[in-house]
């Protein structure tokens, strides 16, 4: 049996394609390398070029590989591109996602491990983020992968969809054996603009904000190594092929850092001195997101092993190290 993993070619997927593929797993691959690179994938892994909103394309391939599984990476997920052009995040997420599931279970395959977003908690007032709070997304982004663990709830109840929808907090760092990363053209995430400050790839980098109601004033998030990510997607599979319940699980490590923490770590780990600007708030950024991540320990057996600022900076520094190698021209 095979497991398809769409937005396999991405920053995430590409952890989760090595992992499988290391766990023996048979794998097939989903992207349109919107976002994503064939490159990340190892050689021989078999690819398929084309949206998961395709339902011909679909149509197809549960027709002629014997799916067991689907891991749900591929979707748009830039806030700012969200809030700018609403409409083509319902398209690709909620539209395609439909798409997805109904072809899921026309070809009755009915295990599915989505990624969703603690974007989808908005700017709740607790701390920390435990799966039973009401969501309360603030960006047409965070919307639209809620509506998506909407739409799986439903044909869950409906059709007997067997799902671990994992809710990911900030998803930072790289292979610990550096064979991919996070690789795309342009960088929003906060380690790896701090990076590619500290490699001179850009003069250095903004704070938005420093008078948020946390210790030091910056926004606190809770980083996780992408390669603990991965395991709780492999977790999550073993859960749902041995029986268990729909679930819906937070994935992070129930601890924050601050903008300056992280600012911090890069400096230490890269011995290079970071130039820091202070500007505003940026729009809809919560002051804080940190998982309760009592849930996916218990009913997943979750975990984590790489639990550490400076290693997880590390291996962003590493991997934006080799991929400017990469990039440049022979
Ligand atoms: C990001 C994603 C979000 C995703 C979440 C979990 C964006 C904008 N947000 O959240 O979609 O669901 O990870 O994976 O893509 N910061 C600076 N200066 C910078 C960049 C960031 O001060 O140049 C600050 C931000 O204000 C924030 C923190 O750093 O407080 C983290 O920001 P970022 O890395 O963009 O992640 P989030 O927005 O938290």
């Amino acid at each position: 049996m095979t497991v398809l993993v769409t937005g396999g070619a991405g920053y995430i997927g590409s952890h989760m394609v090595l992992d499988l593929l290391d766990a023996g797993e048979d794998i097939l691959v989903l992207d349109n390398l919107s976002t994503g690179f064939a490159w990340a994938l190892p050689a021989g892994t078999r690819l398929i070029r084309g949206d998961f909103g395709d339902a011909a394309l679909l149509e197809e391939i549960f027709s002629t590989h014997p799916i067991e599984a689907v891991l749900h990476f591929a979707a748009r997920s830039i806030v700012p591109e969200s809030v700018a052009q609403p409409l083509d995040y319902y398209d690709t997420n909620v539209a395609g996602g439909r798409v997805l599931l109904a072809q899921m279970l026309k070809a009755g395959v009915k295990t599915l491990i989505f990624s969703s977003t603690a974007t989808v908690y908005g700017d709740a007032a607790t701390s920390p983020l435990h799966e039973g709070l009401p969501p309360c997304p603030l960006n047409p982004y965070g919307r639209s992968k809620l509506m998506v663990e909407w739409m799986i709830e439903d044909a869950a109840r409906a059709h007997g969809l067997r799902c671990v929808v994992l809710r990911y907090f900030n998803v930072a760092g790289a292979d610990p054996r550096g064979r991919t990363g996070q690789s795309s053209r342009i960088a929003t995430h906060l380690i790896k603009i701090a990076v590619q400050a500290a490699l001179g790839l850009r003069e250095g980098l903004e704070i938005f904000g420093d008078d948020y109601q946390t210790p030091d004033g910056t926004c606190l998030r809770d980083y996780i190594a992408v390669s603990d990510l991965v395991r709780a997607h492999s977790d999550a599979l073993s859960y749902l092929r041995a029986g268990g319940a729909n679930l819906t699980c937070n994935v992070g490590y129930g601890r924050g850092y601050s903008v300056r923490d992280v600012i911090a770590s890069v400096q230490r780990v890269s011995g290079r001195d970071l130039s820091v600007r202070m500007t505003g708030r940026r729009a809809g950024d919560p002051a804080s997101l940190i998982a309760s991540n009592e849930r996916i320990c218990t009913a997943l057996g979750w975990r984590p092993q790489f639990d550490d600022l400076d290693l997880i900076t590390q291996q962003a520094l590493s991997w934006e190290r080799q991929l400017q190698q990469r990039l440049q021209p022979a």
